[in-house]
């Protein structure tokens, strides 16, 4: 069941679109901003607003990388494979995240902070290797070791 405040939100945001299926990654970012990851029982609650069904609905979240279907940390970190990155020190840098925070890709740190995902081409190749801790793109991490500045941002 959505909340008043999910519902007042999605109805504004899919003001702008002819269809309400349209606006249902915006309605999906809506609920994951308000629960942190989209549950199954938001899905659903957001595929009976959008009068879709749930795998119709689901096929759009589990496309979207911005988009989470299991719980994740205070923090997300995306890394990106992309084949610029991949070039420029990406082994290195999921290296040193991996070893660093004591976690694998798609895993959460045990204090709930982060977690590390992978993710395709963030549009800032020319800065490889790259990553996106929230909504935030970091380029440039060579050395990997530059990237400690960035952890002490996200607590
Ligand atoms: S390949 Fe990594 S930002 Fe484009």
């Amino acid at each position: 069941m959505l909340s008043d405040a999910e519902r007042r939100e999605i109805e504004e945001d899919i003001k702008a679109y002819a269809d309400r299926k349209m606006g249902c990654v915006g309605a999906l970012k809506i609920v994951q901003r308000h629960r942190g990851w989209v549950t199954d029982e938001a899905l659903k609650a957001v595929a009976d607003h959008l009068q879709m069904t749930p795998d119709e609905l689901d096929s759009v979240a589990t496309f979207y990388p911005l988009l989470f279907r299991r719980p994740v940390g205070r923090h997300v970190i995306l890394i990106c494979d992309s084949v610029s990155c991949y070039n420029v020190g990406y082994e290195d840098l999921l290296g040193y995240l991996t070893k660093r925070l004591g976690i694998g890709l798609g895993q959460t740190t045990e204090d709930g902070r982060f977690t590390l995902l992978p993710v395709a081409c963030l549009g800032v190749c020319e800065t490889a290797p790259a990553i996106m801790i929230d909504s935030d793109v970091h380029g440039g991490l060579e050395p990997p070791e530059k990237v400690e500045e960035l952890l002490k941002l996200y607590e």
